[in-house]
């Protein structure tokens, strides 16, 4: 069976009092609400990491992730942060690819591969975002952009490496915009997706691969989102800086 997992991507919010606070009340809701069988990630700005990672300590289903790392391993890069780096604070996963990175810091599939390759050799889990704008979709070419991107940075990778992997299916016109996929485009593309990687990885680990959805979810529409059979969870930024809609979210698997 595959992991159901939901996953707060905080972005550039929260300072680090913010962040331990809104980690605490976090922590305490799901001990006291929520099952061991949802994966909850915390995907916190790099600042935020250390701290967060020793609330976590003790939480048997809440794991740390950062927002991005570099694709080298070391050396005179001023300012980028490492995957080594993150494994010495306890990050078991990394968010790459995500839309505003592929946006505003040029982030294309092939640097996204040396990325991925990076993460996984450092014993990182990659969330891999992937995702279509609205002027895609409207083209009715939705489907051939997501795959691509899917073949272009995680193909090479071989049947061990792939299970490593979480997607993040993104469409970027419901991404803070309040206008979510509605439950059947999203558990459309996620079946495409998923047949996509059968094709190339083989039917029975396409099927172990969590493929989350991402795109303004909110405790009232998370649970028919993650019905579809194809959704395995969700990637949510807006409502995960909120303790109380965050892991109602997470309970509407429950
Ligand atoms: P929103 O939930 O704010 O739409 O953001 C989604 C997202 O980009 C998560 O990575």
């Amino acid at each position: 069976m595959r992991k159901k997992i939901v996953a707060g991507n905080w972005k550039m919010n929260n300072d680090l009092q913010e962040g331990l606070q809104l980690t605490s009340e976090i922590v305490h809701m799901v001990k006291d609400e929520v099952n061991d069988e949802v994966t909850v990630i915390l995907a916190t700005p790099f600042v935020h990491l250390s701290g967060v990672s020793r609330l976590l300590d003790g939480a048997t289903n809440i794991f740390l992730g950062a927002q991005n790392c570099n694709e080298h391993v070391s050396g005179a890069y001023t300012g980028e942060v490492s995957a080594a780096m993150l494994k010495s604070v306890q990050a078991e996963y990394v968010i790459l690819g995500h839309s505003e990175r592929r946006e505003y810091f040029n982030e294309t599939n092939e640097l996204l591969t040396k990325k991925v390759n990076t993460a996984l050799a450092h014993g990182l889990k990659p969330i891999f975002c992937c995702g279509e704008s609205l002027e895609i979709r409207e083209n009715d070419t939705h489907f051939d952009f997501v795959c691509q991107q899917l073949t272009e940075s995680l193909f090479h990778l071989n049947e061990e490496e792939i299970t490593g992997i979480v997607i993040a299916y993104e469409p970027i016109w419901a991404i803070g915009t309040g206008k979510t996929a509605t439950a059947g485009q999203a558990q459309e593309m996620h079946e495409v997706l998923r047949n996509h990687l059968a094709g190339k990885f083989g039917r029975e680990i396409a099927e172990g691969l969590s493929i989350l959805y991402g795109g303004s979810a909110k405790p009232a529409n998370a649970g028919e989102l993650f019905a579809g059979k194809d959704v395995d969870g969700g990637l949510i930024g807006g409502a995960s800086l909120k303790s109380r809609d965050f892991v109602d979210i997470v309970k509407s698997f429950q």
